[in-house]
């Protein structure tokens, strides 16, 4: 029988890169990444002094990158960048992403190729930069790096009014399960999933909310509440971890039972 043995912090030694990271979810990732001994790079779009002075409390172990998820030329110069300083990337968390609530025939077109840029686009021009520094790492960890795609229950289910949305985040899911079976195939220690969080207390839920949508999502979620950004990440970090070594092109529901009825 397999006895497991605790081997000391999950990723003591592995490099992170999590974008979107200073806010909500994101940045309950990096800082429960950091606590269990990763080195975090942060990108997010915030100017480099005032993201520096936004992780100032998570100490060394986050490092801030300015980096806009839509720009391809911003891509190439990350992957650089981390494979100079660190030498290495275990995880990439696709994490940032914009909402937006409005009935498609109001939806200006400009609106939502923004959003596509950034949810769908974003997440596209991640794993093309980084994989190659992902399958560098991978040899080193059991079941290979981890590549955690945002998508959300939105991207399982249709919501009036979130169509934008809504097909942004059902193309992060096939995507990542494209890339899982393309990366197995090339025999690439690459693992990818997709993540799908209900609604979560986060700014971005909250500037699209009124009090009457918040009270909407908590009578539509089984378990009656919002979720706090630490439950996702502690699902995401198990993702990341040597833990979910056999995951690869899953979809991790986290939502309080809203697409189970
Ligand atoms: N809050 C929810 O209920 C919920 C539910 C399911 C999925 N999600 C998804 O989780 C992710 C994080 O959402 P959140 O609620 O924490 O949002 P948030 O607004 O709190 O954080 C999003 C972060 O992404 C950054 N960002 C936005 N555009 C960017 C760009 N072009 N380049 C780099 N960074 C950029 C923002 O600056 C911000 O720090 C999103 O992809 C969102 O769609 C959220």
């Amino acid at each position: 029988m397999a006895e497991y043995q605790y081997a000391g912090p999950r990723f003591a030694g592995n490099v992170a890169l999590v974008t979107g990271g200073l806010n909500g979810i994101g940045r309950a990732v990096v800082e429960r990444l950091a606590a269990e001994g990763c080195q975090v790079v942060v990108a997010d779009i915030m100017d480099q002094a005032a993201g520096e002075a936004s992780l100032a409390e998570i100490g060394d172990k986050a490092v801030y990158l300015r980096l806009n998820v839509c720009v391809e030329a911003e891509w190439e110069a990350a992957a650089a960048m981390i494979a100079t300083r660190f030498g290495r990337l275990d995880i990439l968390v696709a994490n940032a992403g914009v909402g937006g609530v409005s009935p498609v025939r109001d939806i200006k077109f400009e609106s939502w190729r923004h959003t596509m840029s950034v949810n769908l686009d974003g997440v596209f021009l991640s794993t093309k930069h980084c994989m190659d520094l992902l399958a560098a790492s991978g040899a080193s960890r059991r079941g290979g790096s981890s590549i955690i795609n945002m998508s959300s229950s939105m991207g399982l289910n249709g919501l009036a009014n979130a169509s934008a949305y809504s097909a942004s985040k059902g193309g992060v899911r096939l995507f990542s399960k494209s890339t899982a079976v393309e990366f197995a195939q090339m025999k690439l220690p690459v693992r990818v999933n997709s993540i799908h969080p209900g609604f979560v207390r986060t700014p971005l839920l909250v500037a699209n909310a009124s009090a009457e949508d918040v009270a909407f999502y908590e009578r539509e979620t089984p378990v009656g509440r919002l979720a706090e950004v630490d439950e996702i990440a502690a699902a995401i970090a198990f993702l990341a971890s040597e833990d979910a070594s056999y995951m690869t092109g899953s979809e991790l529901v986290v939502d309080g039972g809203y697409n189970a009825h």
